[in-house]
């Protein structure tokens, strides 16, 4: 599920000052599980391939992509919700956890698609939505006519009253992320039910030991299936003060915002309460059963929008193991125009503050925010891609980052996100994350080699003639792809598994750089963040450098040229404007 991008985002970016951030080389370099070394591929499945010619993307479809993931070189795949579901917030409204939405495949599509992974050496990884399920789940159903043992699976609470007509009123004022109470009445019961999101999605009572104990035994059936972990979605969401006291207003809103939106109020009352840390342990602890009894480490990342140092509660502690990481949204936090500084920001406050034992995670976008060439330009997505694969973190990427696309725009009529319906026409784009979920961009084909249909779930971005796999693969020139796969090589070695890490802004806060060191053996990444060329001195600012080194690899469209392969003096690079280089030594 989503946050909303501008609420939570930007608190990372008022955090303390940076400490550069100096880490030396493993001294007892040992074989790296899986997840951390193995890059972890987001799919949405909407818009990875449709085979059935619906415009809608289908495992099927996955089955027939298989082998984009091998030329990649990426080690694991993780699926946005394929769970049945009414489709009201697009699968995130689940009406049965251990089924497969029919628009997506069956069961039986499921285990030729894991076969088909597994084949490769690609492992699975599924979405989880433990907070609500689709007001249409029988649990839903028997819980308001309070059949056992279903009656406390839902947060239920009475009126605090009716109103002049006998309309019953909501038990508090809280609001709900897409606006309007978070509160529903439901006749059949006669009480109120709790919904973070849209009515459509009532909130599980994770209060109840039997909810629990159900939603352990659907991770058991995936488990079985043979997926390789899980991603629980918005976390911070599970719990509610049992109090139930009334919301005060958030005295940073922006202005001019209704009081029905969810940015309106504080969410102390249901957001991030204690009890999450104990309900995800024991998910942890059934996972690390598993892993326990064949010694295949099955992973849990959780989608947590709380700001470090205060996200890192969720990597738990040595005796009580939470989320091996929580998602690290903080690429996507630094600001359009963003410069040396901020990103040495989120170095900074990652490396200097991470837990011990703690493994950090990069990622720069996702189906809730904007692809890195619209937040920032195009220059800046080979840059991202190696800062995602080349820091010492488990990588994340998204579909269509190793091609660069960019979010597209979708008219208000093209519009599905139910963020933005909700919103309406006149504002519907500050909320829609449709704009970064389009088809992917297979080749230059009508609907982009995506679909056969006239007509797509979304449009296709109008850039794909050009920005598309295909003509990537084929081109002979230095391409996103073709930077992509070279860096992903690059993540493979000792010197990424073991290797130190340097991080500076330097050149007055122009250029950003790290360095990876094992052993005399490394390589230094720069990227020029301005607008003008910059002679860059890696050589004085950066221990270990030596005199010269070898490019190893450049961002499209790199000035002044220069070869790959070519000998460089570390005292003088120069890089053009916005423009990044890897060079190995
Ligand atoms: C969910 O679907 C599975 C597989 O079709 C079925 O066996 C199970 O009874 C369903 N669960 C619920 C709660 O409806
Ligand atoms: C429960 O399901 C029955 C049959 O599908 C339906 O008639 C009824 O309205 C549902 N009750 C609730 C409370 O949703
Ligand atoms: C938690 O539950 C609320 C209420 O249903 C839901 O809107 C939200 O998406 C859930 N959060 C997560 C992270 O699943
Ligand atoms: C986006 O589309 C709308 C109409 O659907 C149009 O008015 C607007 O100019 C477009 N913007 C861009 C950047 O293409
Ligand atoms: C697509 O559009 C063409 C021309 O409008 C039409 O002939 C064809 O039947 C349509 N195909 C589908 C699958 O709807």
């Amino acid at each position: 599920m989503a946050l909303l991008p501008t609420l939570i985002l930007c608190l990372s970016i008022l955090s303390p000052s940076i400490v550069a951030v100096k880490i030396p080389q493993d001294p007892n370099p040992q074989p790296l599980s899986w997840w951390k070394e193995e890059v972890i591929y987001q799919i949405y499945p909407r818009s990875h391939q449709d085979s059935d010619g619906d415009g809608i993307g289908d495992l099927e479809g996955i089955i027939s992509r298989l082998d984009h993931f091998v030329e990649l070189g990426i080690g694991a795949v993780w699926l946005s919700p394929i769970y049945k579901s009414p489709m009201k917030d697009m699968g995130y409204d689940i009406s049965n956890f251990t089924d497969i939405e029919p628009v997506f495949g069956t069961i039986e599509t499921f285990k030729r698609m894991a076969a088909g992974l597994k084949e490769r050496g690609i492992r699975l990884v599924m979405d989880f939505v433990p907070n609500h399920s689709s007001d249409q789940h029988p649990w839903f159903n028997m819980s308001a006519q309070r059949i056992e043992p279903y009656t406390e699976y839902y947060v239920w609470k009475d009126p605090s009253g009716f109103d002049d007509e006998g309309k019953p009123i909501p038990p508090n004022n809280w609001v709900s992320l897409f606006g309007g109470s978070m509160w529903e009445y439901n006749e059949v019961r006669g009480q109120f039910y709790l919904h973070q999101f849209l009515k459509e999605q009532p909130d599980l009572n994770f209060e109840s030991r039997q909810l629990r104990n159900e939603i352990l035994a659907v991770f058991k059936i995936w488990l079985d299936y043979g997926v390789d972990g899980f991603r629980v979605d918005a976390v911070p969401h599970l719990f509610e003060d049992q109090e139930f006291p009334d919301e005060e207003e958030n005295p940073n809103r922006p202005p001019e915002i209704p009081e029905t939106d969810y940015a309106y109020w504080m969410h102390r009352h249901t957001y991030n309460l204690p009890g999450v840390f104990d309900a995800l342990a024991e998910m942890r602890q059934l996972l690390d059963i598993y892993t326990l009894s064949d010694g295949k480490e099955r992973v849990m990342m959780v989608e947590a929008t709380v700001a470090p140092p205060a996200l890192f509660e969720y990597y738990g502690t040595k005796e009580k193991p939470i989320a091996h990481f929580p998602f690290n949204f903080d690429l996507i936090g630094i600001p359009s125009g963003y410069n040396a500084e901020n990103v040495e920001r989120v170095m900074s406050l990652w490396y200097n503050n991470l837990p011990e034992g703690a493994w950090a995670n990069m990622l720069s976008s996702n189906h809730d925010n904007k692809r890195v060439p619209s937040r920032y330009t195009e220059e800046a997505i080979d840059f991202f891609n190696m800062m995602v694969l080349l820091l010492p973190a488990n990588a994340v990427s998204y579909y269509g980052e190793e091609i660069g696309m960019s979010n597209a725009n979708i008219s208000w009529e093209d519009t599905t996100d139910e963020f933005a319906c909700a919103a309406g026409p006149d504002r519907y784009h500050l909320f829609s994350r449709d704009p970064s979920r389009t088809p992917m961009q297979w080749d230059d084909s009508d609907k982009a080699g995506f679909s056969t249909a006239n007509k797509t779930w979304l449009p296709v971005h109008p850039d794909y003639v050009d920005v598309n796999v295909a003509a990537q693969k084929a081109s002979t020139g230095n391409t996103h792809l073709s930077i992509y796969k070279r860096l992903m090589q690059l993540r493979h070695t000792d010197v990424w598994r073991y290797g130190s890490l340097e991080t500076n802004s330097i050149e007055e806060n122009k250029v950003f750089g790290f360095s990876r060191i094992f052993n005399d053996k490394g390589f230094i990444v720069l990227s020029n963040t301005v607008d003008e060329a910059v002679t860059v001195n890696a050589a004085t600012q950066f221990e270990g450098i030596p005199a010269t080194a070898t490019v190893y690899v450049v961002s499209v469209g790199f000035q002044p040229e220069t070869a790959v392969g070519s000998s460089v003096s570390t005292n003088s690079i120069v890089i053009g404007p916005k423009h990044s280089i890897v060079v190995e030594f």
